[in-house]
């Protein structure tokens, strides 16, 4: 199925007008968040696409307004990976209080050294990825990858394993969705995945993300 993403792009002001539904009750927004421009692009693709399952890589305020939509939508289910866990323990936390638990899960995945990381960053743990994608039993038709962090200083490729690391378990035409490429690390991650995984990734500046298409067969 071709990647079903309205288009253009809403800039961060008309993007929080399309959010309001999906705003209350409060969630804390913060500079670590995704911008909203950013997160209707990811609610678009869930709108059109029905995701059975989609991974996110990062979890925070995105982990739960998605989980409300699809909650709303009635289909679907969200992994959101996550390797602080008292940052786990309050996105769960809101996930119970609101009865999002039947379609959403903090799956605590510590950081390691792992094999694919460029400049040794580190990688979530493979073994609660495997199992936690493994128990979902499905591909992943929708991946956002807004972790780990990858501000700081010596961590800016710290998103590059995600695609060698899900790649057995992304479906055929899945989304990929990338956060913060307005940074040099992402834009660099960017073209190493086009360059080995032949995925042609559309920037959408005004938002934060790129949208890739991963290979239908
Ligand atoms: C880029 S953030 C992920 C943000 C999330 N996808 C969202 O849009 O809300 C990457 C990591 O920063 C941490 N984090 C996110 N929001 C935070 C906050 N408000 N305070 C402390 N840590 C936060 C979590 O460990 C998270 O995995």
């Amino acid at each position: 199925m071709p990647p079903a993403i309205a288009r253009p792009p809403l800039d961060d002001a008309a993007a929080w007008q399309a959010l309001s539904p999906l705003l209350k009750p409060y969630l804390p927004w913060s500079a670590g968040a995704m911008r909203p421009a950013g997160l209707v692009t990811v609610l678009n693709d869930v709108w059109f696409r029905m995701p059975t399952l989609v991974v996110e890589l990062g979890s925070g305020t995105s982990t739960v307004v998605v989980a409300r939509l699809l909650h709303e939508l009635g289909t679907g289910r969200l992994l959101s990976i996550e390797h602080d866990d008292a940052w786990a323990d309050r996105v769960q936390r809101q996930l119970d209080r609101e009865g999002l638990v039947d379609v959403a899960d903090v799956v605590r995945a510590p950081l390691r050294p792992h094999e694919r990381s460029w400049h040794g960053a580190e990688w979530y743990d493979e073994a609660a990825l495997a199992t936690a994608i493994g128990v979902a039993g499905h591909p992943i038709d929708l991946l956002v990858v807004d972790g780990p962090p990858a501000w700081q200083p010596g961590k800016e490729h710290a998103r590059y394993p995600a695609l060698g690391s899900l790649v057995r378990w992304l479906a055929p035409g899945a989304t990929v969705v990338l956060d913060d490429i307005e940074r040099a690390g992402e834009q660099e991650v960017l073209a190493r995945w086009q360059q080995e995984h032949g995925v042609i990734f559309d920037m959408h500046a005004a938002s934060g993300v790129a949208v890739g298409s991963w290979p239908s067969a």
